[in-house]
């Protein structure tokens, strides 16, 4: 890791809504992390617009141009690391990453899943956690390994799902929960709290075999 602050680079398909949690956190100076850079792989995604808007250095690294999906990823590591980020923090990257980026930022990838992991990886989760007429849903976030979804978890948050509710309304809820629990764990990776080593995560110097719980509302 740089000496100093940890520098975070978030890679973003879509909205930015948990960037711009990110955001508002480090304006509120309750960040531990400094947003160097977000990447997009779609010009038209609304979180560069969010970046730019809080001075934040923007890119956009189409994957159309390229034959395979390591030469993207190897495209999109070289404007990473320009950067030298200790973090590489996914927000709604809509990319299966190669083995090669994941091996490369090895240890140094979070993403969040909108489900309680390792229920629910994949796409489409709330509807198929109303259809399953599960009581309680939730967010993951989680160190990326090649497996999807897969990679060890950090922290959860938790709601009680209501039965009359939409598809939409459950999203809602949800990413309000990430909005609060993707901040927190990037700030305990930063403080050097987090880590992963040896194929799991590790908070203050102990194994996490479970994530840890938060429950919201
Ligand atoms: C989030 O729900 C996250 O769980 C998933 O992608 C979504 C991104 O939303 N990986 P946003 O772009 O941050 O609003």
């Amino acid at each position: 890791m740089n000496k100093g602050r940890c520098r975070a680079a978030i890679l973003i398909s879509g909205s930015g809504t948990n960037l711009q949690a990110f955001i508002d956190r480090a304006a509120r100076g309750n960040l531990d992390v400094d947003l160097s850079l977000v990447i997009s792989n779609r010009p038209d995604a609304y979180g560069l617009e969010r970046a730019s808007h809080a001075g934040i250095e923007t890119a956009c690294v189409e994957h159309g141009g390229f034959t395979d999906r390591e030469s993207f990823d190897r495209a999109l590591a070289a404007r990473l690391d320009e950067h030298r980020p200790d973090l590489i923090i996914l927000a709604g990257f809509m990319r299966i990453l190669s083995p090669w980026f994941v091996d490369h930022y090895e240890g140094r990838i979070l993403n969040i899943h909108p489900a309680l992991l390792p229920a629910y990886p994949g796409l489409d989760t709330h509807q198929r956690v109303l259809e399953a007429g599960d009581h309680w849903h939730g967010s993951t976030v989680h160190f990326v390994t090649e497996q999807l979804d897969g990679g060890p978890r950090v922290l959860q948050g938790r709601l009680p799902v209501n039965s009359e509710e939409s598809a939409a309304e459950l999203a809602r809820r949800v990413q309000a929960v990430e909005h609060q629990i993707y901040p927190e764990a990037a700030g305990w990776f930063a403080g050097g709290r987090l880590r992963y080593r040896d194929g799991c995560a590790w908070l203050d110097g102990d194994r996490l075999d479970e994530p840890i719980v938060m429950d919201f509302d």
